[in-house]
């Protein structure tokens, strides 16, 4: 069962690790600020950014005298060392977290992760098994489909314990996925970054002033929020039922825009313009910005002005490009079209003239090459 996660704890510095969690999911008083941060009670990284820029990227060798002056957190231990796990950690490792153990399965992947995790040991599960033993929190970030077979795996080699917090990055699984073969006393959570990482850069600050959807455990609620903020993120709560809803949110706004960015810029290069990309950019930064802050009420296009000729022309033209990007349109217009009639922004008449063009396989037009 999870219960509302806390508010956010004292500034950075209480660095209770998760064996010490009590049950009821306090964090106790940790050994107080480290010397290094005593005189800057600073919560996120996005502050502690702001008020100083190179604070947030740490060498191996700043984070090493980091530890040394007393700042260590929970070491942790990495299991997929791919976009999102590498990115989380080496986010982690910046704040003070140290990483000791990393799985890899490719030779490319190891040669990766030694050079991002140099006092890591790294390679198969079997191999490092030890390692994740001894780490406070395991990071599992293999893709969704594998993260519970991977937990089985994990307790079947005894790299699990008590008193070790177990996490996942996923948006769509919950706790469950993290279950199998828990120790008693484990303490399990879900961090899925709002964000897409596609691993193309190594930055620590990443994670600055991101949202990250958060399901945990109530021993590990503590630490969910402290792992999140320090990395400069913010949280956001998930009821655990309620994942999966979620997470297809968050896929049909955040991977489905880049799609549909991704067929305008197509379909706008097959009109002949050189650089669809810069004709769209403006237009898709307004449209975001006005959807979000203003809902339906700020839809413009031609549907909101039930413009049904100019409908069937679009789905004309784009039927001569490609049949499926005109059934997308097709699809989004007969959305929009339902959801502006509910909010009362277009009448039902105008409403059953777009649904009826809509319904009707778009008839050739004057741009079509005749028989
Ligand atoms: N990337 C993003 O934008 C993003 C954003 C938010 C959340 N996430 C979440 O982060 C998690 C990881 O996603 P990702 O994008 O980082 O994936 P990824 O780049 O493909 O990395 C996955 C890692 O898992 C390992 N792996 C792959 N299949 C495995 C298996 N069957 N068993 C054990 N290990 C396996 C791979 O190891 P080797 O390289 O050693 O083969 C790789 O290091 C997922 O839960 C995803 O939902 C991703």
């Amino acid at each position: 069962m999870t219960r509302p996660l806390p508010p956010a704890p004292r500034p950075a510095g209480g660095h209770g690790r998760p064996r010490d969690l009590p049950s009821g999911g306090a964090v106790p008083p940790g050994p107080g600020p480290s010397p290094a941060r005593a005189s800057a009670p600073v919560t996120t990284l996005a502050a502690e950014r702001a008020a100083d820029p190179s604070a947030a990227v740490r060498t191996p060798g700043e984070q090493a005298a980091s530890r040394a002056a007393g700042a260590a957190r929970e070491s942790v231990g990495l299991v997929g060392a791919g976009r999102a796990g590498s990115a989380v950690a080496l986010a982690l490792a910046s704040v003070g977290h140290p990483v000791v153990a990393v799985v890899t399965r490719s030779e490319v992947a190891r040669a990766r992760a030694a050079g991002r995790f140099p006092a890591a040991r790294i390679g198969s599960l079997e191999r490092v098994a030890d390692g994740l033993r001894a780490a406070d929190l395991l990071l599992v970030a293999v893709p969704d489909d594998a993260i519970a077979p991977t937990v089985q795996r994990l307790a079947a080699l005894g790299a699990l314990r008590a008193g070790q917090a177990l996490a996942h990055l996923s948006g769509r699984h919950g706790l469950r996925a993290l279950t199998a073969g828990v120790e008693p006393g484990a303490a399990r959570i879900a961090m899925h970054p709002i964000m897409t990482l596609p691993g193309d850069r190594d930055d620590p600050g990443v994670f600055a002033g991101v949202p990250f959807g958060v399901t945990a455990d109530p021993g590990a609620a503590a630490l969910a929020r402290r792992l999140v903020t320090g990395i400069g993120g913010t949280l956001v709560e998930v009821a655990d039922d309620r994942r999966e809803l979620y997470h297809a949110a968050v896929v049909l706004g955040g991977n489905f825009l880049a799609s549909l960015t991704l067929a305008a810029r197509e379909a706008l290069a097959a009109a002949g313009l050189p650089e669809p990309a810069v004709a769209l950019g403006p237009l898709l930064r307004a449209s975001l910005d006005n959807a979000l802050a203003g809902g339906w009420p700020a839809a413009t296009g031609p549907i909101r002005r039930a413009d049904v000729g100019t409908v069937l022309a679009h789905r004309r033209a784009l039927a001569e490009v490609d049949p499926a990007l005109a059934e997308v349109y097709r699809a989004l217009a007969s959305f929009t079209t339902d959801e502006l009639a509910r909010a009362n922004l277009l009448g039902e008449a105008a409403a059953g003239r777009l649904r009826t063009a809509l319904e009707n396989r778009p008839s050739p037009g004057p741009s079509s090459p005749g028989p």
